[in-house]
């Protein structure tokens, strides 16, 4: 297990902060009391737990006889029902909050729309309109590749009317991952913009779809918003202005009454292997779960203006930018751009006009502003602030406090929640007005979700020793399976232990029982929050002419969590150089997309492998951990002398 010097560090956390009795007093869960009496609850009769849940949160138009199916590992929950998500995000709203905002969006260049439950709506209803007059019925599969604009979450829930499979492809992601995504999930219609805007440049969206479609997709139309440009579209009839699409499209379009287990989106994530995972995630139990999960997590009030900075492409997008929130009928806050532009403040500055008072982010961005000090942040009255979240990393206790006593003021709970995209929501987390939290820990499963720490034989390890997190009891939100490989979902999630939910990631509880993540287990890293396999960087980097071989491996960083190293032999008659290094950077940047760019680069004779010819990955970490490489860069490593010594014990 590749963490154990965390695992010393948070042995010594010993600060507890309770949940201040003024938050408590108005939390919709109020003690650990009431936790626990959900709890057991769920425990008891889980049927009955999650079919009342489930009953409570959304609306049904064909009420369902059985809350679930379990024939391991194929769950099917809330059977017979029938409901539509775009309706339970909109329609039932409308009656009373047809003119209160449902997003407030602002570009990074600065300019700002709010939009009500109503206008969102009618957007949503004419773009279902222009879909189906595509041809996009039930079931077919729409890609969305966005910036952050409200047109994503449009283009989404104009899917989940249709009962059409949106899979969103992030923005960051090259030409190559694109085409690759769209072809295997067999998108008909992509939902893209001219570009977007980050860091002062625009993000060339329309180009790299260009290119991605001189590749065999099966797409058939691009549908194409204008963001950055004049609105001029590439030559062709595949290609459609989206302001064309809908003009002159009814306001109104009848909801898709789908079956609950009806497949709702496809979301790529990076496994072990080089291949990205499209995990299908299907409606009711999804919905249900992302609604539960933001009103007690984030103690959702009527008046609240959330803010989840994720960007649409990852599933926090998904379930905390859109659909959670939007089920909850609350505000949220949608900002395009990057956390420091134009100035290191622009979050501060955010939060202080549009009066956010919840904000859920990753520690990534939370080390980074503490880097900046806290100057940016004094500039701005930021008291509008009740509610402080965490997501995509373990979070570390000096970046928790910080968070706290600077971003918070001391006086907001802090909640670090811990999930993955295969578990479609919040999974363990403290609820605010409940939990004592510890910085730096997830605190406790929510009722109804078995998460466990166990060793490879399935039994519970002591408190305070480390273990794989397993959930050993299905789960509403649970992903359903890997899109087109359903032997993929049995291999890779169920077959550590039969019927469990294997999570990839290690962890352990300490004396009070709180769970502290130990970060992943697997050849999966997670890098400024984002989650990569290092195989698909390896085949990346050995997709290039001169490489031969590749190995990558995670380090510590203190601002990305995860620095990405790796180790490099080159064929024949390549000489290991600066430019080189360069040039084989650019490459996976241009193969996956920037955030796969390897920080650094280490030429090596050999890759060190044991004799049944296995990398030793194990030596690789240690050594990129243990001394940055400083050396001249034309040097070749000889890992293999190491390899000798360590031999015996890998
Ligand atoms: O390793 C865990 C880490 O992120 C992984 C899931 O990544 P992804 O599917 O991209 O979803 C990210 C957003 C939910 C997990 O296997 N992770 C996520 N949240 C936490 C975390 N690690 C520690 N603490 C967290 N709060």
């Amino acid at each position: 297990m590749a963490d154990t010097q965390e695992i010393v560090s948070v042995l010594t956390e010993s600060r507890v902060f309770p949940p201040p009795a003024e938050f408590s007093q108005r939390a919709h869960i109020r003690s650990m009391q009431d936790y626990q009496r959900l709890w057991d609850e769920a425990e008891k009769d889980p049927q009955k737990y999650w079919g009342d849940r489930a009953r409570e949160e959304l609306f049904w138009k064909e009420p369902f006889q059985t809350v679930l199916d379990w024939k391991p590992p194929h769950a099917r929950w809330f059977v017979e029902g029938k409901t539509n998500l775009a309706y339970n995000c909109l329609d039932r709203h409308l009656p009373k909050l047809k003119d209160k905002p449902a997003i407030l969006f602002e570009g990074e260049p600065g300019d700002r729309r709010a939009i009500t439950y109503g206008e969102l709506s009618q957007q949503v209803n004419r773009l279902a309109n222009g879909l189906k007059s595509l041809g996009v019925k039930k079931g077919d599969r729409v890609g969305i590749y966005l910036p952050m604009v409200p047109e994503a979450a449009v283009a989404m829930l104009a899917c989940a009317r249709l009962g059409a499979v949106h899979s969103v492809v992030f923005g960051g992601f090259s030409a190559e991952a694109l085409q690759e995504r769209m072809k295997d999930a067999g998108v008909k219609v992509l939902l893209t913009a001219d570009g977007g805007w980050r860091k002062g440049a625009v993000v060339p969206l329309m180009k790299n779809v260009e290119a991605a479609l001189t590749h065999a997709t099966g797409i058939e139309k691009v549908v194409v918003l204008t963001r950055t440009g004049d609105g001029k579209l590439p030559e062709g009839p595949k290609f459609l202005a989206w302001d064309a699409l809908v003009k002159g499209q009814p306001d109104t379009c009848e909801p898709e009454w789908v079956e609950s287990e009806h497949p709702l989106f496809i979301l790529y994530t990076s496994g072990s292997t080089g291949k990205p995972k499209g995990v299908l995630h299907t409606t009711a139990g999804y919905a249900m779960n992302a609604s539960l999960t933001t009103r007690w997590v984030f103690d959702l009030r009527e008046d609240d203006v959330y803010w989840c900075t994720a960007d649409v492409g990852w599933v926090t997008g998904h379930s905390y930018v859109v659909y959670g929130p939007l089920m909850n009928g609350v505000t949220t806050v949608l900002y395009e751009g990057a956390p420091t532009q134009p100035g290191p403040d622009r979050f501060w500055d955010i939060i202080e006009r549009y009066k956010v008072s919840i904000l859920y982010t990753a520690p990534t961005a939370i080390r980074a502003f503490m880097r900046l000090g806290d100057g940016p942040v004094k500039q701005h009255d930021l008291s509008s602030l009740r509610l402080l979240g965490s997501v995509g990393e373990p979070i570390n206790p000096e970046a928790w406090m910080w968070y706290r006593d600077v971003i918070g003021g001391g006086r907001c709970p802090v909640v670090d929640t811990w999930w993955q995209t295969e578990t479609g929501s919040i999974m363990i987390s403290p609820l605010p007005g409940a939990t004592p939290t510890k910085p730096g820990s997830a605190t406790f499963p929510l009722p109804g979700i078995h998460a466990e720490i166990l060793d490879r034989d399935g039994k519970r390890v002591p408190r305070g020793q480390g273990g794989l997190l397993f959930v050993t009891k299905p789960w509403p939100s649970m992903l359903r399976s890997v899109y087109g490989d359903p032997e993929r979902y049995a291999n890779t999630y169920f077959s550590e232990l039969p019927g469990m939910y294997f999570t990839g990631d290690g962890a352990r509880t300490d004396a009070d029982g709180y769970v502290w993540l130990m970060g992943r287990v697997d050849d999966v890293v997670n890098v400024a929050g984002h989650r990569l396999g290092t195989a698909e960087v390896e085949s990346a980097l050995v997709a290039h002419a001169k490489v031969a071989e590749a190995a990558v491996v995670g380090r510590p960083d203190d601002l990305k969590g995860t620095a990405l190293v790796a180790f490099v032999t080159l064929k024949q008659g390549n000489a290991p150089s600066d430019a080189l290094k360069k040039e084989l950077a650019a490459h996976v940047a241009k193969e996956i997309g920037a955030i796969a760019r390897p920080d650094e680069i280490r030429f090596a004779e050999g890759l060190p492998k044991t004799r049944s010819g296995k990398i030793m990955r194990r030596l690789l970490r240690d050594v990129a951990a243990g001394n940055h490489s400083t050396q001249d860069t034309t040097t070749l490593e000889d890992l293999n002398v190491l390899a000798a010594l360590r031999q015996n014990d890998e």
